[in-house]
């Protein structure tokens, strides 16, 4: 649904995105997680066509987004900026109502249509709120059900949880999912992952401009498990078990504190059983050998830490 293709925006000093590609199927939900500075609003903003690539191209459901097809874009995708601007003295129902005039929805359609993307984000009851006095979270939802008002195919959020508190942001992903079921594509940034990693069929994950890792969940996780961390504790010698450990093969990292040897272990998981067998001919006690649990907090700060490294 969304094709991206060597996209490039330079800004100079290094700034900007190189090369993005990658290919996200319809009625799916992806998270684009970068921290800032990555590139995510770059690459939103030429998805919408509002800024020009370099060189490189996407297309959204079929249309190529160039400045001849942009109006077309604007049909098929509802876009919602990370910061939006606000229209004080106007209730929900007007500020709708008036970009629903903008979307040409008709006079007389505009009512339900505005009911239901109220409905849609959960936010009917504030129908005679003035939008001045909307909360982070209130003003997100409008903001959302603008960009739902047109009924687009595909909706591209920039940190559509930006700013909003737990109970919110929990409240924000029920309705990313609820559009995934009415069959809406979404692609939606942010700069933490482990907000998104539940809601999200697929993930890319940015950094300094480029794609570092893409995939389900799973996929990404699995991908950096190949070098997995391991702690081992001894009710034995722990020198002893530290050399054992540090002469095995496609072993680094070895580090020993008390009893505990932690080690990096870039091998097949199977192999573990012979460092086992190993440590118990040395004559080490092992009390637990356990796995380092990867979550996706360091799944993210390891794919975009390489390039501090
Ligand atoms: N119009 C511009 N002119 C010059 N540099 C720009 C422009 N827009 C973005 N940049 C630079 O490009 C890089 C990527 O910016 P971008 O806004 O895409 O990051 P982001 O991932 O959305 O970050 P954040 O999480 O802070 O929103 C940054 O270094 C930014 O300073
Ligand atoms: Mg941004």
């Amino acid at each position: 649904m969304i094709e991206v293709e060597n996209l490039t925006k330079s800004f100079g000093g290094g700034r900007g995105i190189h090369d993005l590609s990658m290919d996200i199927p319809g009625e799916s939900i992806l998270g684009f997680i970068g921290p800032n500075g990555a590139g995510k609003s770059t690459t939103i903003k030429l998805l919408c066509g509002l800024l020009k690539p370099d060189s490189g191209s996407a297309s959204i459901d079929g249309i190529d987004v160039t400045p001849s097809n942009y109006d077309k874009i604007k049909k098929t995708v509802g876009y919602m900026p990370d910061i939006f601007g606000v229209y004080d003295k106007m209730s929900v129902w007007e500020y709708l109502d008036f970009f629903g005039a903008a979307y040409k929805i008709p006079v007389g359609a505009r009512k339900k249509r505005i009911e239901e993307v109220l409905d849609l984000v959960y936010a009917s009851h504030m129908i005679d709120y003035q939008v001045a006095s909307l909360s982070r979270g209130m003003t997100q939802k409008i903001g959302l059900a603008k960009t739902m008002l047109h009924d687009p195919k595909v909706l591209i959020l920039d940190e559509p949880a930006g700013g909003l508190d737990p109970q919110a942001r929990i409240e924000m992903r029920e309705i990313i999912v609820n559009l995934r079921e009415i069959g809406k594509t979404v692609m939606l940034s942010s700069h933490i992952l482990p907000e998104l990693g539940t809601v999200c069929d697929l993930v890319a994950i940015v950094a300094k401009g480029e794609l570092r890792a893409f995939g389900t969940v799973e996929e990404v996780s699995a991908s950096l498990k190949e070098k997995l961390r391991y702690s081992l504790i001894v009710d034995s010698d722990p020198q002893v078990a530290e050399a054992t450990v540090a002469n095995f093969h496609n072993v680094s990292d070895v580090s020993l504190s008390h009893s505990e040897i932690l080690f990096t272990f870039d091998g097949a998981r199977t192999e573990i059983a012979d460092l086992i067998s190993g440590l118990v001919k040395s004559g080490t006690r092992i009390t637990s050998l356990s796995e380092e649990e990867i979550d996706l907090e360091s799944v993210f700060m390891k794919v975009t830490s390489e390039d501090d490294e």
